[in-house]
């Protein structure tokens, strides 16, 4: 018996050990390989942030970036997009993107004026009629100029992307003439030039975060707004607005930026990748951005109550002239020569 247990205990002892020294055989086998995590050490990552919807013309565009990316080089680089402002808002992106905590962002332009007030440019009210003369504009000398101007800024400027023409939304009364804009309270971006553009409308201009936008609608903290299509569509603010005036008065459009040291810090091959990967998607997202716009429209002109009126070239031109005043205030600051290379392209 005595035999026994002792023989028990030393067949278990030796079956202990053996099984210690071959257990990495063992599990070596069953381990899951996930060939994400291969050359993760390498692996660059860029965390792009926005405010608005995936759906949207910057919101695909991004993703697209990310792809174009991650194939060129050949899963190297990881853009991770952070749509809807789900990690930081519009008034907190340009801190995070200084402070490296994001790399990428897309702000409209009005977003960009503290850094560069010269971007102002772009939010002059009637500045392009046509999107040929924008898309010009963009990828041509004056969005060269723009963007070398925030050089040294903190920011490394990549690309201007477009989203569309803005348009004009109310709850109180349809936006027809200039005087219809009295004592009404509209959402605006961070901009001194639309704030000029309400204020001589005879209108209170109210600057609010996008993603706030819907709410402060909701509860009438403002009677209206102006934006695109995409996005009044993308955030269902037409289910709170009960007109809409096709006005195409201004253009919103994006200026993708990077953290400058971030920039500094990658390899010649990668920036190389990166630009190019721009490249591709400002082309896209030119041609693209439009027709999102008019099928969205055709979207709120089927599924909504919305009244929406087009308004007519002389309409326009009682517009612009209400809005001259604008266009001063722009070139006292030295700026006459950003608004003559426009007038050029457009001629
Ligand atoms: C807005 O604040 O209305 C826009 O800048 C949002 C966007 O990024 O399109």
């Amino acid at each position: 018996m005595k035999y026994f247990l002792w023989s028990t205990i030393f067949i278990l002892l030796i079956g202990t050990f053996i099984f210690f020294l071959m257990k990495d055989m063992f599990v070596t086998e069953e381990l899951f390989y996930d060939d994400d995590q291969e050359g993760l050490n390498e692996q660059i990552v860029i965390r792009f942030s926005h405010v608005v919807a995936e759906n949207t013309p910057k919101g695909l565009a991004a993703q697209q970036f990310a792809e174009i990316m991650n194939e060129k080089s050949a899963g190297r680089v990881r853009v991770e997009v952070f749509p809807n402002g789900a990690l930081f808002s519009d008034s907190e992106e340009f801190t995070a993107l200084l402070s490296n905590d994001i790399q990428m962002i897309a702000p409209s332009f009005s977003k960009m004026t503290d850094i560069a007030p010269e971007w102002e440019l772009f939010d002059l009210p009637f500045l392009f009629d046509h999107l040929k003369d924008v898309e010009e504009a963009f990828t041509g000398n004056i969005g060269q100029q723009l963007l070398a101007m925030l050089d040294d800024r903190g920011v490394k400027g990549l690309s201007l992307w477009s989203n569309g023409f803005k348009q004009m939304t109310s709850y109180q009364k349809p936006l027809v003439e200039p005087n219809d804009f009295a004592n009404q309270r509209f959402r605006i971006m961070p901009s001194r030039i639309i704030d000029k553009q309400f204020t001589l409308l005879n209108a209170n201009p109210v600057i609010i975060p996008f993603n706030d936008v819907y709410y402060s609608l909701e509860t009438f903290e403002v009677d209206g707004q102006e934006n695109t299509i995409s996005n009044i569509y993308s955030r269902r603010w037409y289910e709170l607005q009960r007109y809409m005036t096709i006005s195409n008065h201004g253009f919103l459009g994006y200026t993708v930026v990077m953290n400058e040291d971030f920039w500094n810090g990658l390899p010649d091959d990668i920036q190389t990748q990166l630009n190019e990967a721009m490249a591709e998607t400002t082309k896209w997202i030119l041609q693209e951005a439009e027709q999102m716009n008019n099928k969205m429209l055709i979207e709120i002109e089927r599924d909504s109550e919305m009244e929406i009126y087009y308004l007519t070239n002389e309409e326009k031109e009682v517009w612009k002239e209400k809005l001259q005043p604008v266009y001063d205030m722009f070139l006292q600051d030295a700026n006459r020569e950003l608004v003559e290379l426009v007038e050029k392209l457009k001629n």
